[in-house]
């Protein structure tokens, strides 16, 4: 992908196409007949071009999601359609100080992102590491999920999931489901993962192995953390550090309550039904030498100590609106996403405080563009560490407080929640730094 000067060029090829998912063959929605689509290797500084050539029959575009590039011109950018037939070039400047880790790409044209996504429209950014950390293998677990329906083709959402927000019935990694990873005893593992589901939060556990978390989203700890389990909502990525001190073990999502939506027309979450394993993790051979130890990673900005000049409360809710009140409307301050409106004009360069009120019976994954945040309180109670994220849960019936630091980059973007059923029903807002 790199050519010389350090410029990229891609072409992604948005198209239904039938292919093997899950071991059957499926009418898909494919990059470049894949899914998920490429993965994209970027380094800080890199300029990319992303050529978009939309075979749909609907229009569609497409996001970088987390990526911290500028909003203005064609860069971070949803309010472009690329109708069903057309392409459309993107150009995205990563500035030379651009964090390493792992994003991922997928459409945000509205009210079409959850179908689109459900369908198969995915795939994964990895930024490089300015500094090497010694791992005897990378992996890349880009974690979605979809039910198929007796055509063979992604099934339509009901009502009722649309408001609690679909969860599919097949969760499969890299487009496989139940695949087998063998390792060595010794290795120590890095795993990338994304969650690219629609709705469904991964609680992710592997028994038996060492975990230490390098980082969540664009953010980093100082020194990775040891864990025995991840929770990631929508949206959300890990970068792991998987040391490989046990035998045979299964990669397990385990239950997440994320509430129900209740409601007149009775939408409560009907999960795929707990734990399930999503991976056989096989341990063979000879045993590897240790790897070398993890370079300290740079301290992040401690935005709890930061000077705050302005302070916001977003609200969500899920109150009955549309059609005589018998239809939940997901809101934000009580109103949906209108692209023509500006809700919240922020000042560059200022770092901002942003209490976000969840009166809902179901928990919503914020995710603000362009600019990352980070948690300092959640349920009122001080966080002990912060760490740079582009989604942030709040707990039904909850409040999470985040800082913002809007410091480079003015323009106009959009804060969701990235259950992409509610995103599309108009839990979305638009921000705009000037
Ligand atoms: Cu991953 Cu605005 O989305
Ligand atoms: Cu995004
Ligand atoms: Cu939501």
């Amino acid at each position: 992908l790199h050519s010389t000067d350090g410029a990229l060029a891609v072409t992604l090829n948005a198209a239904a196409r039938q292919v093997t998912l899950a071991g059957r063959s499926v009418r898909a929605l494919t990059y470049n007949d894949g899914v998920p689509g490429p993965t994209l290797r970027l380094r800080a500084g890199d300029a990319l071009g992303v050529s978009l050539r939309n075979d749909l029959t609907d229009p569609s575009n497409l996001h970088v999601h987390g990526l911290h590039v500028s909003p203005e011109g064609n860069g971070d950018n949803m309010f472009v359609t690329v109708p069903g037939g057309d392409s459309f070039d993107y150009r995205y400047e990563l500035p030379a100080n651009h964090p390493p880790g792992v994003y991922w790409y997928h459409p945000h044209h509205h009210g079409l992102v959850a179908d689109q996504v459900f369908g198969g429209l995915y795939g994964a950014i990895v930024v490089e590491d300015p500094i090497p950390i010694p791992a005897s293998r990378d992996r890349l677990l880009v974690i979605s999920d979809i039910t198929v329906d007796s055509t063979g083709a992604p099934a339509a959402a009901r009502a009722t999931e649309k408001m609690s927000g679909r969860e599919g019935a097949l969760v499969l990694i890299n487009g496989q489901l139940g695949p087998t990873m063998t390792a060595r005893p010794g290795e120590r593992e890095r795993w990338r993962i994304v969650n690219a589901c629609v709705s469904r939060y991964l609680r992710l556990r592997l028994d038996g192995h060492e975990l230490a978390l390098l980082g969540l989203d664009s953010g980093r700890f100082a020194s990775a953390r040891p864990v025995t389990e991840i929770v990631l909502a929508p949206g959300n990525r890990a970068d792991l550090l998987v040391t490989v001190t046990g035998g045979d073990a299964a990669l397990r999502a385990l239950n997440y309550d994320r509430g129900t939506a209740g409601g007149m027309m009775g939408g409560g979450i009907s999960p795929a039904g707990g734990d399930m394993s999503l991976a056989t993790f096989r341990v063979a051979g000879e045993t590897v030498a240790a790897a070398a130890a993890v370079p300290a990673q740079p301290t992040p900005r401690d935005l709890r100590t930061a000077t705050v000049t302005a302070r916001r409360e977003l609200v969500f809710s899920m109150g009955m609106g549309g059609m005589g009140g018998a239809m939940m409307a997901p809101t934000i301050n009580g109103r949906a996403f209108d692209a023509a409106r500006i809700d919240e004009t922020v000042q560059l360069g200022s770092v901002e405080d942003w209490l976000l009120t969840n009166t809902s019976t179901l928990d919503h994954p914020l995710h603000l563009h362009v600019w990352p945040m980070q948690i300092v309180e959640e349920g009122g109670q001080p966080v002990d560490t912060v760490i740079w994220q582009d989604v942030v849960n709040i707990p039904a019936r909850s409040t999470t407080r985040v800082r913002i630091a809007f410091s480079d980059f003015s323009g106009r973007t959009v804060y969701h929640c990235h259950i992409l059923d509610h995103e599309d029903a108009g839990m979305m807002g638009v921000v705009e730094a000037r």
